[in-house]
């Protein structure tokens, strides 16, 4: 007699590590019934950043109704769900501690596991969400990880989903935040990032070179850095300090088509050194079979391109996020969750559990 199939296992996902509060129902660790983002990004336009205090608040506003929209769209009740996962780690304190908090009351409410998710390893997992059904049993690992955010810009090695070995990482800013500082010099509407790259299209790099800042010597130096990059432009926009008059106080006044050629300078100088990174990385590790890409910029039209073009020259399978699972949201959370958490029997958390501002490093 055939055994009769295991019925699918739910994990709900809370994401509020930063300016997106977001809840996901996920079947199986893969297939997302649900994945819910309320964008915060009206709030903090007007100060051109994140401020952590208006962010914990409106996630402790937003975060139960959040939840309660994820769970109608998945069509699934509170008592259906068979686990809860949570980004505890990194993140603003304040508002990782919203999430973490709700996610506890409700682990413990509904006697159910819950596990805490590093949100920087839950973004190397998005590519995985949803992935069309001929690629989403092979097995990824070992593979290599890039992430691209807002907050961070790091290559790993994944071997296994608990412990991602971090092999570089930007010394100074992360490439988003490049981004958004060159869409703010330009007089764009905050996050510059999505804008830049659509203004590049429309640019030619030509016009002028900007420096691919590669930091540290040798083939295993995998580091990056992007504020010598934002500098460039910011001077190549409004001139350089000390030379003339005092510059204007962003490049708003300059033609939309000098604007799309400094975007498309920028992002082939952001773009290489990234490409350039990781095919060393292939070199050192020969054994990664996958590329896997997560955060904000991995929404990026060119560097999908150019990793499309990376990964069919050095023989890794790519897996790129649909666009949902770019940015910020608690599919990427419940999808890892649910791996660690069957690796290990869905054995719960302590209740303990807390939040932590810095990224777990293996
Ligand atoms: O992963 P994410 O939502 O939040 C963090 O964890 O930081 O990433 C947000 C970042 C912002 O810097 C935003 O400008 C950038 O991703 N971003 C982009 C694009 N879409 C979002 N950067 C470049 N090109 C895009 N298309
Ligand atoms: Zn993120």
């Amino acid at each position: 007699m055939s055994t009769p199939p295991s019925p699918p296992t739910l994990v709900l996902g809370l994401e509020s590590s930063c300016d997106e509060t977001a809840a996901a129902v996920v079947e199986d660790g893969v297939r997302v019934r649900a994945n819910v983002i309320a964008s915060q990004h009206d709030l903090h336009a007007e100060y051109r950043g994140v401020v952590p205090e208006i962010a914990s608040r409106a996630h402790a506003e937003r975060l139960l109704p959040v939840v309660r929209r994820a769970l109608a769209e998945a069509g699934v009740s509170l008592a259906e769900i068979d686990a809860v996962a949570v980004g505890c780690r990194p993140g603003l304190i304040g508002a990782l501690l919203v999430g973490v908090a709700a996610a506890k009351a409700l682990a413990l409410a509904l006697d159910k596991p819950i596990i805490g998710v590093d949100h920087v390893h839950a973004h190397l997992y998005a590519g995985l969400l949803d992935a069309p059904p001929d690629t989403s049993t092979a097995t990824p690992l070992p593979a290599l990880g890039l992430v691209v955010s807002g907050g961070h810009t790091s290559i790993y090695l994944v071997r296994d989903w608990r412990t991602p070995q971090r092999l570089g990482a930007t010394i100074d800013d992360a490439v988003g935040e490049a981004y958004d500082k060159v869409g703010a010099i330009l007089g764009l509407p905050f996050p510059g990032g999505p804008m830049v790259d659509r203004l590049a299209q429309r640019g030619s790099p030509k016009g002028r070179t900007f420096p691919v800042s590669l930091p540290g010597d040798g083939p295993d130096a995998l580091d990056f850095s992007f504020s010598g990059l934002k500098t460039a432009v910011l001077y190549a926009a409004v001139g350089v300090p000390g030379r003339g008059q005092s510059p204007p106080p962003d490049a708003s006044h300059l033609a939309e088509s000098a604007k799309a050629d400094l975007c498309a300078s920028f992002q082939h100088a952001a773009v290489d050194a990234i490409v350039r990174r990781l095919r060393q990385a292939a070199a050192l590790h020969p054994e990664a079979r996958t590329l896997l890409v997560g955060g904000g910029v991995s929404a990026n039209s060119r560097l999908r391109q150019e990793l499309t073009r990376l990964a069919q020259a050095q023989g890794l399978a790519l897996r790129l996020p649909a666009m949902p699972y770019c940015l910020d949201n608690a599919a990427m959370l419940a999808g890892l969750g649910h791996h660690l958490l069957a690796a290990r029997g869905f054995a719960s958390d302590p209740l303990t559990l807390t939040a932590t501002p810095t990224t777990a490093l293996a």
